[in-house]
């Protein structure tokens, strides 16, 4: 056989070895499954990089509405009924939150420098997660659950949770008691 015939022979053979070799690490491996599990290598990029790329296409410029009172105390309720228990509120983590992979991060929890939660992303990024959700992380969409003017409040408050909140939704997510 010519040197080229045995190339094309094992690129061949290598096309047929290869994904049968992943099936039986998927099968009979032990790949993480668990919430405990030590994830795959370079995991987390796998999942980020096309999901950041899909909310920068399209995600809005801005809120159509304004920050009253109203709207983010109205939020505010929202997260009450329909985030908090995955999300907490602060000073009070979740209770299954942090037991989920991956673990719905506290949006009312200071982190890096000031930061309270996503106040750090722009309000059409947090809008986007909410609306469509995170496919395989548990975080659901939004989409058929709550208007879009809901959605709207309630990334309007996540976005200024680093700012003071009218009395009413500061007691509400457990800023002011
Ligand atoms: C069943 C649990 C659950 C509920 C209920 C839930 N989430 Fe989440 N959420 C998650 C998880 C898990 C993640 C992490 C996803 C990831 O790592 O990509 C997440 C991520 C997010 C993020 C992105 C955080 C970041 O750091 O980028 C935002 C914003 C968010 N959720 C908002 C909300 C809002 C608003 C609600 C209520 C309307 C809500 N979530 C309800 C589980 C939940």
């Amino acid at each position: 056989m010519s040197r080229t015939r045995v190339a094309v022979l094992f690129f061949i053979l290598g096309l047929i070895v290869l994904p049968l070799a992943v099936y039986v690490y998927f099968a009979l491996g032990s790949p993480p499954v668990a919430v405990a599990d030590t994830p795959f290598p370079f995991e987390d990029r796998v999942v980020r990089v096309p999901l950041q790329a899909r909310i920068r296409r399209e995600m809005p410029d801005s809120a159509p509405i304004q920050p009253t009172d109203e709207n983010l105390n109205t939020g505010a309720q929202i997260y009450q009924d329909k985030c908090e228990i995955c999300h907490g509120i602060a000073g009070e983590s979740s209770e299954i939150g942090g037991r989920m992979f991956p673990r719905a991060p506290e949006l009312f929890a200071k982190h890096g420098k000031g930061a309270v939660g996503v106040s750090d992303d722009p309000v059409g990024e947090t809008y986007w997660k909410v609306k469509n959700g995170i496919r395989l992380t548990g975080m659901p969409s939004y989409e058929k659950a709550l208007t879009d003017t809901q959605i709207w409040q309630v990334s309007l408050l996540l976005s200024r949770a680093d700012k003071p909140l009218p009395a009413e939704a500061a007691r509400t997510v457990g800023l002011a008691h």
